[in-house]
Formats: structure tokens, C-alpha cells, sequence
């Protein structure tokens, strides 16, 4: 059937997530239909969201970029499939994600490790898998992989992790390049770290690494980081042999709705000439920008209730799923998935959770709302999964993939047995 009316969202940074008739579809496929058959609440992909997100940041930065896609924001085994058959290599932070990595039998030559406080079981593991340099960033770890170097017969390769001092512009809990933040060395102190990973006989300094924070919307921090960074290099010459990568990080900004994102190819334009004047190949590390746009989380309206003031929708979806508007106070668009026709008034929409904190939005414009009315949280492909939690003893919800007409389950809805696994009978203990 020819398809007469496809339409924009609202509120949707991709037009994978459309209207037709009034519905909300994913790609090829009704998402009414997607949470009749798997339930709620629920997080729906678009894998055509993450195809194109790859190939832009590809077009942008060229094929001597390296990218590395930022496991934490979206962890999910198929997703990092379709990112190693995007051509992609991954940014790791810990055992734990090097793991899913090699779970999903992917290949683990293209991953950067960062973190700032990496355990030795952690660095051992990275050293056996081989990967393409450790993002070092404090001190005390040098030691940790010079031993793992010695042990595995290799030196290892490590780009030095410097904080520049500068301010993203971004919430306070998600920037991470200021001068009291934990992340990275400073710029005065770094000249010493650098001399010791060059007296080590079993380290390699191959690089550097910034990475300023998330949900960037401006070229100016990037361009103001690396002038940072090649000012520090420029201050002797150890701080440049061997060196061949600069990491700029991730942080690339969605539009969360109105907001305007980050222009990646903006950011690509202002680097590459820096970095080609000094012979270095680029790494970036988009965690948000592949994945955010390229999920919603569907939930069932389970009641309306008016307090004071205040008119709420109550959800099947809660903080423990969606963690980004109760820690960040971050704002996702909210959509009816069948629109309706009657008038709409300002809600805050809210979950079961016991927490006043346990909100998916505020003061937002909706219809009214029968108990299984479905809503779509847009902009959740990215910290929604990866973050989601069995607070309140909640199972964590399912994940499907869409391609097309085709919808894959990609991660099953947890048991109430998968929930109780790890804990003991006192009695039996
Ligand atoms: C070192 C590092 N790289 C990349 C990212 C990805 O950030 P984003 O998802 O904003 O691109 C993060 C996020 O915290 C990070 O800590």
C-alpha cells in the first residue's frame, strides 16, 4: 500500500520516528503494533538512525579518522554488531564493556580504553585482547601497565588523557574537562607524566586525549582544547615523538527537541587542518549522537490523577528505565504514539517509582489519556538502557531493533528469576 501521508514528529531528531495517519511508526513498522507484540515499557531502535549517524560523522571526519563508538551510552550486544558492520571500532571504560565486546565476537583492535580509575584485572584484560592505546589519566596506572606490558611481552600504547580546563557549556554532572573535575591531568602537571611514560620501557606514548564533556553543542570547546594541547606538546620535544592520534572524545550534541545539535562537520572543519599540520590522525568517540536519536521508549498510560495544581499521567515507565530527566534534569520530547483528537493540558508525566524525583517530564502539552493509551519518549537511544536500573525491585525493560519491516527482540524483557539470581536464602545460606 502506497504510503500517502508520512509526516514529521514533532520533538523527533530523526525521521525514522514519523507519523502516518496520526501514528507514530518506526522505520516501516507501527509502534502500536511493536508494543502489542513485546509489551511495555519498551525501547525501540531504528538501526537506518544508526547507519546514517555513522556515515555522517564518517563524511565528516574522512577516512583517516578513527571512530570509536562510546559503549556506555548504549551497551546492547546487537548495537554494537551493526556498529563493528558500520565499519567502527568502540571506546571502553571499563572490563565489563571490553567484555560485551568480545561476547558479541567482535574484534577489539580498534578500541580505546578509558576510565579513571581502571583495576588491574581490567588492564590485564585490554592488554591480553590487544586494543589501540589506553587513555591514561592518572598516574598510578602507569605502573599497573608497564607490568601487563612486561607480562605480555609488548609495550603498550597510551595516549595521555589532559584536561584542559575548558568549559563545555554543558551540565555540570556531564562536563568533564574543567580544572576541578576528576577526569584527565592537568596541563601543569602533565609534562611529568609524559616524561614517565617515555622512560618506561614498556609504555609507548602514541597520543592524546580530551574529552570535554557531553551533549556539546558548540565547535569553540573543541578548537579551544586541542590549541590547549598542542601548546603543551609544543613545550618540549618528547611530547610529540612517537605521537600519532589525537583523541578528541565524544560529546557530539543532539536537538533533545528544539535544541539545535552540534555541527559535527563544523567541528571536523575547525580540526583536520590542526591535526594535519602535525601528522596526526583523529579519534573521536560519539556516544549520544549515534545512538539518541535513534531510540524511544515506549510506555502505557496506566492512570491520570490531579493533585493540587498539578494534572499527572501516570506511566509503566519510570526512572529506573529512564534515568536522564531525575539525575540531569534532562528534557525528552514525550508524544502521544496514536494521536487523538481531543484537547490537550499540561501534565507532568510521571512513573510508579517511589521517589518525587521519578518524573519522564514536566509541564508538558498532551492529550488526554485513557489507562493503555501509549506514549514515546523521543531521543532515548542513548544513557536510557545503559543507565536503566531494577530500582523498586523493577525489571528493566525490552529492546528491539527495527530495519525496515523487521523487528528484531534484541533484549528480552528481565525475569522476576533473572531479578532474585544472585541473592541468598538466609536460611540456606
Ligand atoms: C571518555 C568518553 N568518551 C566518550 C563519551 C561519550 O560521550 P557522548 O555520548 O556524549 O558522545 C564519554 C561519555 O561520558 C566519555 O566519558
Amino acid at each position: 500500500m502506497p504510503v500517502v501521508d508520512r509526516v514529521p514528529c514533532p520533538g523527533s531528531g530523526a525521521s525514522a520516528f514519523h507519523l502516518r495517519s496520526g501514528e507514530l511508526w518506526c522505520e516501516d513498522l507501527p509502534i502500536r503494533e511493536l508494543a502489542a507484540r513485546f509489551g511495555t515499557p519498551l525501547y525501540v531502535y531504528s538501526a537506518a538512525v544508526l547507519d546514517e549517524r555513522v556515515q555522517r560523522v564518517r563524511a565528516a571526519f574522512g577516512p583517516e579518522a578513527q571512530i570509536c563508538y562510546a559503549v556506555k551510552a548504549n551497551s546492547n550486544l546487537s548495537l554494537l554488531q551493526r556498529m563493528h558492520g558500520l565499519g567502527i571500532g568502540f571506546d571502553l571504560v571499563s572490563g565489563g564493556e571490553l567484555g560485551r565486546v568480545q561476547a558479541a565476537g567482535l574484534p577489539t583492535a580498534n578500541c580505546v580504553f578509558a576510565g579513571v580509575g581502571k583495576e588491574s584485572w581490567e588492564i590485564e584484560a585490554a592488554v591480553q585482547a590487544g586494543i589501540l592505546f589506553f587513555n591514561v589519566e592518572s598516574p598510578h596506572e602507569l605502573p599497573l601497565l608497564a607490568a601487563a606490558g612486561q607480562r605480555a611481552g609488548q609495550r603498550v600504547p597510551v595516549a595521555l588523557r589532559l584536561n584542559p580546563d575548558v568549559d563545555a557549556g554543558t551540565h555540570a554532572y556531564i562536563s568533564t574537562a574543567k580544572k576541578d573535575n576528576k577526569f584527565g591531568v592537568a596541563l601543569e602537571r602533565a609534562g611529568e607524566v609524559v616524561a614517565a611514560i617515555v622512560a618506561n620501557p614498556w609504555l609507548r606514548l602514541c597520543g592524546y586525549h580530551v574529552h570535554l564533556g557531553s551533549q556539546l553543542r558548540r565547535v569553540e570547546p573543541y578548537v579551544q582544547a586541542l590549541a590547549r594541547v598542542g601548546a603543551f606538546v609544543d613545550g618540549a620535544r618528547e611530547r610529540s615523538e612517537g605521537v600519532t592520534h589525537y583523541d578528541l572524545g565524544g560529546g557530539f550534541g543532539i536537538a533533545y527537541g528544539d535544541g539545535e545539535p552540534l555541527d559535527v562537520h563544523a567541528v571536523a572543519a575547525a580540526l583536520l587542518p590542526m591535526l594535519r599540520a602535525r601528522g596526526w590522525r583523529p579519534v573521536v568517540e560519539p556516544g549520544r549522537y549515534l545512538v539518541g536519536d535513534a531510540g524511544a521508549l515506549i510506555t502505557a498510560v496506566l492512570g491520570e490523577k490531579n493533585q493540587g495544581a498539578t494534572d499527572f499521567v501516570l506511566v509503566d515507565a519510570a526512572m529506573n528505565d529512564l534515568m536522564r530527566p531525575a539525575l540531569y534534569q534532562a528534557e525528552h520530547p514525550i508524544v502521544p504514539v496514536v494521536s487523538g483528537s481531543g484537547p490537550s493540558h499540561v501534565v507532568d508525566v510521571v512513573g510508579p517509582v517511589c521517589e518525587t524525583g521519578d518524573f519522564l517530564g514536566k509541564r508538558r502539552e498532551l492529550p488526554h489519556c485513557e489507562r493503555g493509551d501509549l506514549l514515546a519518549v523521543l531521543g532515548a537511544g542513548a544513557y536510557g538502557a545503559s543507565m536503566a536500573s531494577n530500582y523498586n525491585s523493577r525489571r528493566r525493560p525490552a529492546e528491539v531493533l527495527v530495519e525496515g519491516k523487521t523487528a528484531r527482540l534484541v533484549r528480552r524483557r528481565e525475569t522476576l528469576a533473572q531479578l532474585l539470581s544472585n541473592e541468598m536464602d538466609l536460611h540456606e545460606a
